[in-house]
C-alpha cells in the first residue's frame, strides 16, 4: 500500500547537523508514491551538497530566492503552487526563528509566506537551543498558526549531549504527513476509468459513434487523483486535456477499448466504466470507402463484448461501477443493469431531450446523478461535472472500505463532502 501516492512534498532542507537524514527521508517519501521537491538553505548547503538531494529527488533542487533561471521555470509561487505539503526537516533553531516572523529573506521562507498548503515542521537541534525559551515561543506561534510538529525525539546529539533536540525518525514523518490527508481516499489504489465515446468503423471515411465528450469520466479522474489514487484513463476521442497525474491511454474502437482495459485490468483495485461503449460494431468495415449506389443500404451489426460485465465475471474481487445512460425509467433499467452485470454499483443519467431541459448530460458541464447498488441508493443533485465526480469519488471510496471489510450489505452511506 502507498501511502502518499501523487502527494506532491515540497522538502525544506535547512542548516542543521540533520540534514543528512533529509536524504533518507527523500528516498522513502518516494517509496510510499510521494513526488518530492527539494528547498535547500545556505546553511544546508555546508552540510549536504544539493547534488546529494537531485539525484535522490530526480528533480532539480531549489536553492536561490533570487535566481533569473529558476524565476523563469519554477520561482516560489510555482513552487508554493505545486506542493500538497511542505515539509521542513530538519527544520534549525534560526529557521524555526525565520518563519514565525514571517521573514523573505530566504526561498525557503518566501515559499511558505507564499504557500496555503500543511506546514510540517521536524525540528532537530542541540537540546539547549531546543529548550530555550526564544525557540519554544516560536514554536508556539508556528504551532499556533497551524504548523504541525514532529518531534523533535530525544537521545544521543550529534554533539554529545543526550536530550531532545533529535530529528523524527522517517517512518514517523511519514506517518504524520499521512494523517494530514483525508482518511477513507483513495490513497494507493490503482482506478481505471473509461471514457468518452467509441467509434465504430464503416469504411475509411465513415463511423457509427455517440455524443460522449468525455467530460463526466476526466471528471471522475482528477477527482479519483485528488483523493489519492493512481489513475490509468482509457479514453475514446475526445478534444479534451489529459488531467494531471493521470495516465491515459487512447483508443478509437470497442475492440480496442477491450484490448486497452484487458492489458491494465489486473493491477486495478476500482474499475469505473463511465465510457459510451458502442453497444454494435458494423460486421466488416469496408476497405474502400462504400459509394451511394442503391436507395436503400443495409448495415449488418454484431455485438460487441460488454467490457463490465467482462471485468466483473473474470476479476471478481473488483469493485466495479457502471454508468447507465437513459432516456426514460432510470431506476428500473439502471438497477437491472447492477444485476445483470453483477458490479457493486451503478451512477444513472438521463440522456436525450429530458435530459437537455435539465442537466444535459452529454457534453454539457453539468449533470445529475441516482447512483444505486445493492440495498441503498443516492441522489446527487444538479451541479457541475467536477463537483459532482468529487461527490462520487467520495462515495465510492466509502464503499469500497466496506466492501473490502466484507460489510458491503451495509447499505448507510456517512455523509459526503458537498464540494
Ligand atoms: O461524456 P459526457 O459527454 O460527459 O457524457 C457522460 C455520459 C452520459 C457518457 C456518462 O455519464 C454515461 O452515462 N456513460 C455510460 C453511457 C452508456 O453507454 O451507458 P450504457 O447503459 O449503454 O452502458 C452501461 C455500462 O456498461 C456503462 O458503464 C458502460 O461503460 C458499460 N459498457 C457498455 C457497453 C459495452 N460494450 N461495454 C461496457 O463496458
Amino acid at each position: 500500500m502507498q501511502y502518499l501516492t501523487n502527494k506532491r512534498v515540497l522538502l525544506g532542507v535547512t542548516g542543521s547537523i540533520a540534514a543528512y537524514k533529509a536524504a533518507e527521508l527523500i528516498r522513502r517519501l518516494r517509496d510510499v508514491g510521494a513526488e518530492v521537491r527539494v528547498v535547500v538553505t545556505d546553511g544546508a548547503k555546508a552540510f549536504v551538497t544539493p547534488l546529494t538531494f537531485q539525484a535522490l529527488s530526480g528533480s532539480p533542487v531549489h536553492e536561490n530566492l533570487l535566481d533569473k533561471e529558476a524565476e523563469a521555470a519554477m520561482g516560489h509561487i510555482e513552487l508554493a503552487r505545486w506542493a500538497d505539503v511542505i515539509l521542513i526537516a530538519p527544520a534549525s533553531a534560526n529557521s524555526l526563528a525565520g518563519l514565525a516572523q514571517g521573514r523573505a529573506d530566504e526561498l525557503l521562507n518566501a515559499v511558505c509566506l507564499a504557500s496555503d498548503v500543511p506546514l510540517a515542521i521536524a525540528p532537530a537541534m542541540n537540546k539547549h537551543m531546543w529548550a530555550d525559551p526564544a525557540t519554544q515561543e516560536n514554536v508556539r506561534l508556528l504551532a499556533q498558526r497551524g504548523a504541525l510538529f514532529i518531534g523533535p525525539d530525544s537521545g544521543e546529539q550529534a554533539c554529545g549531549d543526550v536530550g531532545e533536540g533529535r530529528m523524527a525518525d522517517s517512518d514517523d514523518i511519514i506517518s504524520r504527513l499521512t494523517e494530514l490527508f483525508t482518511v477513507g481516499s483513495l490513497s494507493g489504489l490503482t482506478v481505471l476509468i473509461t471514457a468518452g465515446p467509441t467509434r465504430e468503423a464503416l469504411d475509411p471515411v465513415r463511423y457509427l459513434s455517440n455524443h460522449s465528450s468525455g467530460k463526466m469520466g476526466y471528471a471522475l479522474a482528477e477527482a479519483a487523483v485528488e483523493a489519492g489514487a493512481n489513475v490509468i484513463l482509457i479514453s475514446g476521442p475526445v478534444s479534451l486535456e489529459t488531467p494531471d497525474r493521470v495516465t491515459r491511454i487512447n483508443v478509437e474502437s470497442a475492440a480496442d477499448m477491450e484490448v486497452a482495459v484487458k492489458e491494465q485490468i489486473t493491477a486495478t483495485d476500482i474499475f469505473v466504466a463511465t465510457a459510451a461503449v458502442a453497444d454494435y460494431r458494423p460486421v466488416t468495415a469496408q476497405q474502400d470507402k462504400i459509394k451511394k449506389k442503391e436507395d436503400r443500404l443495409t448495415l449488418e451489426l454484431e455485438k460487441n463484448t460488454d467490457i463490465l460485465a467482462m471485468v466483473k465475471a473474470d476479476y471478481a474481487k473488483i469493485f466495479c461501477v457502471g454508468f447507465a445512460a437513459e432516456t426514460q425509467d432510470l431506476e428500473s433499467y439502471a438497477r437491472a443493469k447492477l444485476k445483470q452485470k453483477n458490479i457493486e454499483m451503478i451512477a444513472a443519467n438521463l440522456v436525450g431531450s429530458v435530459a437537455a431541459k435539465t442537466a444535459g448530460t452529454f457534453n454539457s458541464d453539468t449533470n445529475e446523478l441516482n447512483v444505486y447498488w445493492q440495498g441503498g441508493d443516492l441522489k446527487l443533485e444538479l451541479g457541475s461535472k467536477t463537483k459532482l465526480a468529487r461527490q462520487l469519488i467520495a462515495l465510492i471510496a466509502q464503499r469500497y472500505s466496506l466492501y473490502e471489510a466484507n460489510d458491503y450489505n451495509n447499505s448507510n452511506v456517512i455523509s459526503l463532502k458537498n464540494n
